[in-house]
């Protein structure tokens, strides 16, 4: 594309969490090696639309900008993908007229295109997905992890919880609540969080709990990550449609992770059965 041109933007926009959702069109120049982050960055800088009204600049979250936080996927002509590496001049190969951008589905929007993902976060909570330490004193030296284990482990440890695998999820639902009159943000954020413990937990937090059973310190916790995965919004509500594993940044074998832990999970219930 010719320098001096200028391309258009076709970006949702909402005021607030419980505000209604709009379209606003903008126009920016066109400069080579271009990400959609720094088309937002242009709109930033001059917030003026298509038709040469103001308004206010629209909001995104970011932050390495090198597809390892995860903090900028949003959807891009209609894709669920990380804004820092949705190059423009791709975009504009596969659709000329317009870039498109809305904010994730399954998230409650915080603004424009800005999601709270703590959903996701609270998932890695209820798989304790990480590995426990008694202190933080010397000690020694930890289990040796194999290189086969360390083959198997480093794919799955990629993850950087985007949300990409539970936007395209069939089973990951969006969960609409909003504060009640008369809650307090601590009452809300309870009612949130046991909402949260209902609900599928999806491929990313299943696969991290596969990561952390089986790293040799890690699978000290494997019962209660078992426990977590076999209740409520466990592995049993995933209906392997396989959409998960088509839509991962990082190319993580999420359905080799939700069969091993389907596997782990019946080992599981067997055993505790047979030992009642
Ligand atoms: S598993 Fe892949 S798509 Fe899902 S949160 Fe992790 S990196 Fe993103
Ligand atoms: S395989 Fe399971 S986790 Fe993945 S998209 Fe399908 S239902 Fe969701
Ligand atoms: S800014 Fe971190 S993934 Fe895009």
């Amino acid at each position: 594309m010719a320098e001096g041109r200028t391309i258009r933007l076709r970006i949702a926009r909402q005021d607030g969490p419980e505000s209604p959702r709009y379209w606003q069109y903008f126009e920016i120049p066109y400069q080579p090696q271009m990400n959609v982050i720094s088309a937002l960055q242009a709109v930033a800088a001059h917030p003026v639309t298509i038709d040469g009204r103001e308004t206010t600049p629209v909001v995104w979250d970011c932050n390495c900008l090198e597809e390892v936080c995860g903090a900028c996927t949003m959807l891009v002509n209609g894709r669920v993908r990380q804004a820092c590496t949705a190059l423009v001049d791709r975009l504009l190969e596969e659709q000329p007229s317009e870039i498109v951008l809305e904010p994730m589905t399954k998230f409650p929007v915080v603004r424009d295109l800005f999601v709270d993902r703590a959903r996701m976060f609270h998932s890695l909570k209820r798989v304790r997905a990480w590995i426990a330490v008694a202190g933080y004193h010397d000690a020694g030296e930890g289990p040796r992890v194999s290189p086969e284990e360390q083959e198997q482990a480093y794919p799955l440890s990629r993850c950087m919880t985007c949300g990409c695998c539970v936007e395209a999820c069939p089973q990951f639902s969006k969960i609409e609540m909003s504060r009640d009159a008369g809650e307090s943000p601590e009452q809300y954020e309870a009612r949130k969080v046991a909402a949260y413990d209902e609900e599928f937990l999806g491929a990313a937090a299943i696969s991290q709990a596969v990561l952390f059973n089986t790293h040799p310190t890690g699978r000290l916790a494997a019962r209660e990550r078992l426990e977590a995965m076999m209740g409520p919004g466990g592995i049993t509500d995933c209906g392997n449609a396989q959409n998960c594993v088509k839509v991962c940044p990082k190319e993580i074998p999420l359905t080799r992770s939700i069969a091993v832990a389907g596997r782990q999970t019946t080992l599981y219930a067997l055993k505790r059965w047979l030992l009642r």
